[in-house]
């Protein structure tokens, strides 16, 4: 298979003439700054905030390479894996013209990016045990398609998808192949990023929304070839990433033990949760999970939506979602919240 990124992309992207700006221009720490219209008597709050931060986040992505084993240069940085999807959007498909194949159930934004984009969707579901059907995809793939995304594990059904059909895609299409794996600390085979040196239409996705814990602070990773990462770069607002975001993403690292002690936790929670969900007899299927959520079959699960509610409970409504009939996704609490959803969800089934 040959891959020519050029020509992947859309045309008015590759000569696009990107905004430098104040701290592309002069990148030294030292001097009196009045290059950037900012305010020099600080901020009105107690930290100051009134310098534009890095705009390729440089010594973030150091770290970050040095614990995901790939170079500072196969980084992207986006306000969340959201940004990333977008411009992945925006860079490669021509609005009314291209398409993507998108592979139900899966994580919603991927279309939501493709409508607000004007790029069409073609649909490939997955398998009843959310497996890829990688015949119809090679079937619905035509000289139009841009981008194929692939969820692994997938949300909202909890499973990895097999490593080898991912690979058949990437061996055999000649587009880009998005693997996202923001689940994929709750999962125990290692990450696509290893195959970015086989593939280079390969581009993966992770995020500190999850394991991390950082949700709030909007902070996701792209991992791929030298090549499309300046092209993500070239096309991103250009501070993209607050300062405080980098700062407190920078001291987080530090504190990867924490982190593998919270996936501990959550992990030994799902354990609790689905052993608990067992002993109910209605409850119809919990499907298996390597996230940090379980997919979970009940009778008329928009009435025990509804009920769980009126409990202040609140779990995620898969029910009208192909392959997810009659479903609710829980994402996984803390012990006392996982005993008030199971006591809550015991009432009203029993
Ligand atoms: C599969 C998947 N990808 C990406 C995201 C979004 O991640 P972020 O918070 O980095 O935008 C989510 C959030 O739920 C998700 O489920």
């Amino acid at each position: 298979m040959s891959f020519d990124l050029n020509s992947l992309l859309r045309p008015h992207i590759v000569n696009l003439q990107p905004y430098t700006s104040a701290r592309d221009e002069y990148t030294g720490k030292e001097g009196v700054f009045l290059d950037a219209n900012e305010n020099p008597y600080g901020s009105i709050t107690d930290q100051d905030f009134n310098r534009y931060p890095d705009p390729y986040q440089s010594e973030l992505k150091e770290k970050i390479a040095a614990i995901k084993d790939v170079k500072p240069s196969q980084i992207f940085l986006g306000n969340g894996s959201d940004e990333a999807i977008d411009l992945l959007f925006r860079a490669f498909c021509n609005p009314g013209v291209d398409n993507v194949i998108l592979l139900p159930p899966t994580y919603g934004m991927y279309e939501v990016s493709a409508s607000i984009n004007d790029v069409a969707v073609k649909k490939v579901p997955l398998t009843t045990d959310f497996q890829l059907q990688t015949d119809l995809i090679f079937e619905a793939i035509n000289d139009k398609t841009k981008i194929i995304f692939v969820c692994s594990p997938n949300n909202p059904s909890g499973n990895k998808v097999k490593r080898s059909d991912v690979l058949l895609l990437l061996k055999h299409f000649k587009g880009l192949v998005v693997v996202d794996e923001a689940y994929i600390d709750f999962n125990d085979e290692p990450s696509f990023t290893n195959h970015l040196k086989d593939f280079p239409n390969l581009l993966v996705m992770q995020t500190f929304s999850k394991a991390w814990g950082l949700a709030s602070l909007r902070i996701g990773m792209a991992f791929a070839s030298e090549q499309l990462i300046k092209i993500l770069n070239r096309i991103k607002p250009p501070y993209n990433i607050s300062g405080l975001t980098q700062d407190t993403v920078l001291a987080a690292i530090d504190k990867q033990e924490k982190v593998e002690s919270m996936i501990q936790k959550i992990l030994d929670e799902r354990d609790f949760l689905e052993k608990h969900l067992l002993e109910i007899d209605a409850v119809q299927k919990i499907h298996p999970s390597q996230a940090n959520f379980l997919l979970v079959k009940v009778p008329a699960a928009n009435q025990v939506y509804e009920q769980l509610i009126e409990n202040k409970i609140i779990v995620r409504n898969r029910a009208k979602v192909q392959l997810c009939e009659n479903c609710l996704r829980i994402s996984v609490g803390t012990r006392d919240e996982n005993k008030a959803f199971i006591k809550a969800l015991k009432a009203i089934l029993d």
